[in-house]
């Protein structure tokens, strides 16, 4: 994808970072650590360019990103309409995945921004495992999408 700066696996020195951003963001903290450590070994860490566009809205989504350093803009047709600015520890994308409904929103990033990926066969894996998982993320897609039926 145009924008990507690298892509590599996530090193060691992250993990704790990772694991400490994934209880903060909420998302996997329903997960045992053994099921942490298996997410840490699917992720994937991206270097984006300022000004791409991670997600696009209307697209298919195909992974699901933990910002780790940087910011993102989340628009509504096009860049017309802000929605929100996430950060690091903010997690964006798994509404798609979870929904099974097209990109949302659009995500573009503000500065050179970090990311960690879960490709979205991975995410519906380990969410599949978890109910209380999908029960969390389920009450927040549906608490963005009242938000984003507002901006
Ligand atoms: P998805 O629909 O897969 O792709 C666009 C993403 O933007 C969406 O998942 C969410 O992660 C994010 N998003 C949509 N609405 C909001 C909102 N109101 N606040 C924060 N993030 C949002």
């Amino acid at each position: 994808m145009s924008g990507v700066i690298d892509a590599r696996p996530v090193e060691s020195k992250e993990h704790s970072w990772l694991a400490a951003g994934l209880c903060k963001s909420g998302f996997f903290s329903a997960l045992a650590r053994e099921q942490l450590d298996e997410v840490l070994s699917l992720m994937l860490m991206v270097r984006y360019e300022a000004g791409t566009v991670i997600c696009a809205e209307g697209e298919p989504g195909d992974a699901m990103y933990l910002i780790y350093s940087g910011t993102v803009l989340v628009t509504k047709e096009a860049w017309t309409k802000p929605v929100a600015r996430l950060q690091d520890g903010d997690f964006f994308g798994e509404m798609a995945l979870l929904l099974g409904e097209p990109r949302s929103a659009t995500v573009t990033t503000e500065g050179e921004t970090e990311v960690f990926c879960l490709a979205s066969e991975d995410f519906q894996r380990i969410v599949g495992r978890s109910p209380d998982m999908t029960e969390a993320l389920r009450r927040l897609a549906e608490a963005r999408r009242a938000e984003l039926a507002r901006s």
